[in-house]
Formats: structure tokens, C-alpha cells, sequence
């Protein structure tokens, strides 16, 4: 194996359009006390009707490429972490290969649900490690309110629209970069977390649609229990097997579902609140995005220095899980 693999660069894009609490209690029988409490959530973006999530990862894509002062050209290869591609084919990283001009990159979706920009981001950084690939972006990007039901209270006030991207090149040590990474999934979790239509297995008919089945549907008690463990026990074990405590960690970037499974997780590794990255209040459950949003805000505040350990965490629909190591090589 080479060197590994570094983040060079850093982007995100959130649309303009707000969804606010008090919004949604025009909608449905919720109230903003109720979504604070039980969530975090405060307020959401939503991505108008004539785009899909390629629309949002090209501009995250764009802001990396233009700040690294890098050619389009030159980008080896595109992975997309998405459960809301703009088609099921073709890929949504084709689209945004075409609409960045990146000609000579090949690209291909990767469905880990919540969990899926961190396994994007360990199998980018596993193409760099080999040395065949030297520019490669990782992009997570979801249009949720193509997927949520307005009337269903127990979804649509967790979800939101955004993309975040990043640029992984060749470290010039093995001390930097992308460290180590823990990937799990269980297919047992799929009856607690699914959309069920419009697939091979229920193609869309009007049955499906009367049935709402090209919605979000989710037990959220059982997929609260399953993040609270599952994402605390991979944060504390990505430290643990690196002989790493949590208080060689500049920043913890948990995927941003619920604070409440945020600060398990944080518990569990010993944080200060300081540590601990937090937008969900902004922008509430963006999916394959939430990761890569936090660290693209985190980057641009200018906080991050050479040497700093940010931890990666999520766990979403499959179900899937993991954590990642990461040390900010800049
Ligand atoms: N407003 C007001 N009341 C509500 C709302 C709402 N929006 N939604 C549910 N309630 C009610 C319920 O009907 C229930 O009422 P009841 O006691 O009369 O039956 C009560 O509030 C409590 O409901 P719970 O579901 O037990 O509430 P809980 O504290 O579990 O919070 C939540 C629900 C926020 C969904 C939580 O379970 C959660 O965050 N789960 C995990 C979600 C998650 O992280 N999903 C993963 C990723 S998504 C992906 O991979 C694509």
C-alpha cells in the first residue's frame, strides 16, 4: 500500500429555503417544544422541485475544486453516497461528473443510507492508498424531501436537503489522512428503516403509491436504541485500536440524526462539548450530507491545524454503522 490518503479540500451547499419548526406546525400535529426536545431539530433546508441531488453535490463538488484552484480534469474519480440519486440510473455520479466537467473521471453511487459518506470515504481513500488514483472526490448529497411524507408527524420534522464534498490526493506520510476506518452493517435492521417502493421488489404501480410506500417509513424507537449503541461502540473503538483517548480529539463529527444519539455517543468518549460538532439545529437528518457539512463548516471557520484527530461516526437504514479516524494533514 502507498501513502494515505489526506483531505485537501473541503465544500458544502445547503439550500436557501427554510423549513422551520413553526412551519411544520402549519403541516402537521407537532409543535416546536416537542422537535427541540426530542431531536435538536430547529429548522431544515428544502431543495426546490426542479432539482435533484446531483444539483447540490455539483455545487459542494465545485466550491472543492475552485478553492483547491484545481481543473475539473483533473479528478480521477467520483464516488456519490446517496439514497436519493436524481434517477436510479443513470448514476447521479455521472451527472455530476457532466455538470462539473470532470471528462476524465469515472464515477458510481454508493448507498450506505446514513452511514454511506463514511463508507464512501473509506473506499476513496482505499483507491488513493493503492496509488492508482490521485485526485478523488467523495461526495454526500440528499434531496430527503423527495422521499418524506408532509403528513407523517414522526418524519418529515427530522429531515432535511444538503451535500457536502470533499478532495482525498496522496499524503506524504502514513501519519496523516485517513487513519482507519470501522464499517458495519445488519441486514436484521431492514423492517425499522426503509422506503419500499419503486424498486425491483415493489416497482411503482398505483398500488404503491396509494400505499405511500415511495415514502420514508421508520420505527424510530428501535433505530434510537440500535444508533445509541452502535454508533458510541464504534466511536469508542476507532480511538481505542489506535491507542487514542478522547482527549487527543480536536473534533468529533457525528452524524447529525438526533442530539440525544449525538451525546451517548460523546458520553461514551469522554467529550467536552467544545469537541463535539453540532449543526442539526440548522439543517436536522441531511443523510449521506450531515458529515460532510459539519466538517466543510468546521474547515471554513479555520480552526483545524496540522495534527488535529477528528473522529467520524454514523449509523443509519440497513442497517449500517461506522466510524473513521482521521488526521487533518494541513
Ligand atoms: N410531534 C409531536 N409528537 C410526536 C411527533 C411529532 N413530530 N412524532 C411522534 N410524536 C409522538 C408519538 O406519536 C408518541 O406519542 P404516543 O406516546 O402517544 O404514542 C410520542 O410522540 C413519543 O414518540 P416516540 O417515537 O417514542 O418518540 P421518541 O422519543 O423515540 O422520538 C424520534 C422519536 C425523534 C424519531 C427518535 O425515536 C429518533 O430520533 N429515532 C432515531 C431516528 C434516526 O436516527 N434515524 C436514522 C437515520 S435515517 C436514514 O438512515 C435514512
Amino acid at each position: 500500500m502507498g501513502r494515505k490518503a489526506i483531505i485537501t479540500g473541503v465544500g458544502h451547499y445547503v439550500p436557501h429555503r427554510v423549513l422551520t419548526n413553526q412551519d411544520l406546525e402549519e403541516m402537521v400535529d407537532t409543535n416546536d417544544d416537542w422537535i427541540v426536545e426530542r431531536t435538536g431539530i430547529k429548522e431544515r433546508r428544502i431543495l426546490g422541485g426542479e432539482h435533484g441531488s446531483s444539483f447540490m453535490g455539483a455545487e459542494a463538488a465545485w466550491m472543492v475544486l475552485q478553492e483547491r484552484k484545481i481543473k475539473p480534469e483533473e479528478v480521477d474519480l467520483i464516488i456519490v453516497a446517496t439514497v436519493t440519486p436524481d434517477t436510479f440510473f443513470p448514476s447521479t455520479a455521472c451527472r455530476i461528473q457532466e455538470m462539473i466537467g470532470a471528462k476524465n473521471a469515472w464515477g458510481v453511487d454508493l448507498n450506505g443510507a446514513c452511514t454511506g459518506f463514511i463508507y464512501a470515504l473509506s473506499t476513496g481513500a482505499k483507491f488513493v492508498e493503492s496509488g492508482e488514483y490521485k485526485k478523488v472526490l467523495v461526495v454526500g448529497a440528499d434531496k430527503m424531501s423527495s422521499i418524506v411524507d408532509y403528513t407523517d408527524r414522526t418524519t418529515c420534522v427530522l429531515f432535511g436537503d444538503a451535500s457536502g464534498a470533499v478532495l482525498l490526493e496522496p499524503g506524504e506520510s502514513d501519519d496523516y489522512g485517513v487513519l482507519d476506518s470501522i464499517l458495519r452493517s445488519d441486514g436484521n435492521g431492514a423492517p425499522y428503516l426503509h422506503m419500499l417502493g419503486g424498486g425491483s421488489l415493489h416497482p411503482a404501480t398505483h398500488e404503491t403509491v396509494d400505499k405511500k410506500m415511495h415514502f420514508i417509513f421508520q420505527d424510530g424507537r428501535v433505530v434510537f436504541k440500535f444508533a445509541v449503541t452502535k454508533m458510541a461502540d464504534v466511536s469508542e473503538e476507532v480511538l481505542l485500536r489506535n491507542n487514542l483517548s478522547g482527549k487527543d480529539v480536536k473534533y468529533f463529527i457525528p452524524h447529525q440524526a438526533n442530539l440525544r444519539i449525538i451525546d451517548a455517543a460523546a458520553k461514551r468518549m469522554n467529550l467536552t462539548k467544545e469537541q463535539v460538532v453540532i449543526n442539526i439545529d440548522r439543517y436536522g437528518n441531511t443523510t449521506a450530507a450531515t458529515i460532510p457539512v459539519a466538517l466543510s463548516e468546521v474547515y471554513h471557520e479555520d480552526t483545524l491545524k496540522k495534527g488535529d484527530y477528528i473522529v467520524m461516526a454514523a449509523f443509519g437504514a440497513g442497517f449500517t454503522w461506522g466510524s473513521l479516524l482521521l488526521r487533518w494533514a494541513q
